[in-house]
């Protein structure tokens, strides 16, 4: 005789929604957005189907959109021109440009949304690098003084929680002492803790034109190999004030997640980075793949191994779904 059958709690669908562990909901996830200079355009991104770089006007009117469908948080990157790039990433803190304008018109218009910005070199520097480059070298603590003053004209127009996604050591505790010293007490860290070197940030890339002018990003960004290194950075950012944890990619890296959601108390965010996007969008546009059901397991599976934060090109499209 079988006494257990596992099989009777998935017998109907209403006792399977009773078992359920695990559910997603719209106030999981923040949703990356592209910006650009110009007026009128929306340029979809090759390598990410129904993800497109915004002119300012229009990426406002895409925030309505998407704030009507219940999501409550954007990241905003912007794509520059060559020529406002340069060695020290000097467009990336001057109040008048692109991305410090478009964050306070956005904060303007859209008060309650909690606005993530992101803190690196890449999207301003003509070596595509998060960091300060020379001979070849990605210098640490030269570094810092553009990503503070990068944080600090973020905070000036309106930023709720700053994104340092750009890996160099200390930064946190650099950033949060500046932040504090300024009396901006409260805009919060999310601090790319957990971030590595990986291929699947390709169609990220594209989006933003930033990819390395040479060499890759293995001296800052970390090994795919490593689990137990992960411990060490979030011992560091937590110590150092970060608010939110970040494991970025997501998919391939579900057991750091949960190990990261085992260790530490403040909340965990999972970045399903855009080569997870693309790989989905590709093979259902192929027929391979039914898109939809193929993004609901994934974002469930990233639930699942522990993260409370998703960020998410699918964003949108969870809420579409779902509405
Ligand atoms: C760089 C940055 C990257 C992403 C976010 N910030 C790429 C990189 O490290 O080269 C990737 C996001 C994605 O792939 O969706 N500071």
């Amino acid at each position: 005789m079988l006494i257990n059958r596992p099989r009777r709690n998935r017998k109907s669908a209403a006792i399977r929604d009773l078992v359920q562990e695990t559910n997603l909901s719209v106030n999981d996830f923040i949703f990356p957005m592209f910006v650009m200079e110009g007026s009128g355009i929306k340029s979809e991104i090759k390598s990410m189907p129904n993800i497109y770089r915004f002119s300012l006007d229009t990426l406002i009117e895409e925030i309505k959109e998407v704030t009507d469908l219940g999501i409550k948080s954007i990241c905003l990157f912007p794509n520059y021109p060559e020529s406002k790039k340069d060695k020290y990433a000097t467009e990336s803190h001057n109040p008048n440009t692109l991305y410090i304008k478009a964050l306070s018109e956005i904060k303007n218009k859209f008060p309650d949304l909690a606005l993530m910005t992101d803190i690196a070199m890449d999207p301003y520097s003509s070596d595509g690098h998060d960091g300060l480059v020379e001979n070849g070298q990605i210098l640490n603590d030269e570094t810092l003084d553009i990503l503070g003053k990068m944080a600090l004209a973020q905070a000036r127009a309106g930023a709720d929680i700053l994104g340092p996604s750009d890996m160099m050591d200390g930064r946190i505790g650099y950033i949060r002492e500046l932040l504090d010293d300024e009396g901006f007490t409260n805009v919060s860290i999310m601090s790319y803790s957990v971030k590595y070197a990986s291929a699947f940030y390709g169609p990220f890339r594209d989006a933003l034109d930033s990819a390395p002018k040479f060499g890759d990003k293995k001296t800052y960004q970390m090994n795919p190999a490593n689990v137990r290194e992960a411990l060490i950075e979030g011992q560091l950012d937590a110590a150092e004030g970060a608010d939110f944890l970040m494991v970025k990619p997501a998919f391939s890296y579900l057991d750091v997640i949960k190990t990261m959601a085992d260790n530490f108390d403040l909340p965990i965010a999972a970045y399903n980075v855009s080569g997870e996007y693309a790989m989905i969008k590709a093979a259902a546009q192929n027929g391979w793949l039914d898109g939809d059901k193929a993004m609901l397991e994934m974002l469930l599976s990233i639930k699942r191994a522990g993260a409370k934060i998703i960020l998410s090109y699918f964003a949108k499209e969870y809420a579409q779904l779902k509405a």
